[in-house]
């Protein structure tokens, strides 16, 4: 929360919604994967076959149920950054993009890119997010593990607009 605080007060987001989003985005993170994937079904949600491989990748879209229904979340904005903090999206909302960044930037974090990527998020939200999904990309790769279409999508739309 406190990372993402900060990034709102940088880049002139809702500080409420901020807070309220940045709380309840890993609500659905201690759940199982039979639970996710469980919940999941039972709403029918739109299970890909890279989400159901990767149930981990679920606790965004379950927490966003689970905010909707038992926190009595109603913002659209704050349930999308929920939904998609995992994974990403195209034309992420600055609250989107803020919860996404501090997940990756919060205390704790250790990986090797963590200072550059805490350097750009108070520079430029998309070059962070870029940096941070390379390292993703990167350490995903090297366990031969899936990547996830939204977070390339994610990744080629910023590359495209800001030809960085
Ligand atoms: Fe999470």
């Amino acid at each position: 929360m406190n990372s993402a605080l900060l990034l709102a007060n940088t880049y002139g987001c809702d500080y409420e919604k901020t807070r309220i989003a940045a709380i309840s985005h890993d609500c659905a993170k201690e759940l199982s994967c039979e639970v996710l994937i469980s919940i999941a079904q039972s709403e029918i949600m739109d299970l890909d076959e890279i989400t159901l491989s990767e149930p981990q990748l679920l606790h965004g879209p379950v927490g966003m149920l689970i905010a909707k229904k038992d926190l009595k979340i109603t913002d659209e904005d704050i349930l999308n950054a929920i939904h998609y903090h995992t994974t990403g999206r195209m034309n992420m909302t600055t609250l989107e993009k803020i919860i996404y960044l501090a997940d990756v930037i919060e205390i704790g974090r250790t990986y090797h890119a963590v200072e550059e990527v805490r350097k750009l998020s108070a520079e430029n939200l998309d070059k962070a997010i870029v940096v941070a999904i390379n390292n993703t990309l990167r350490y995903v790769i090297s366990i031969n593990g899936l990547l996830h279409p939204r977070t390339i999508e994610l990744r080629n739309s910023i590359l495209l607009r800001m030809k960085i």
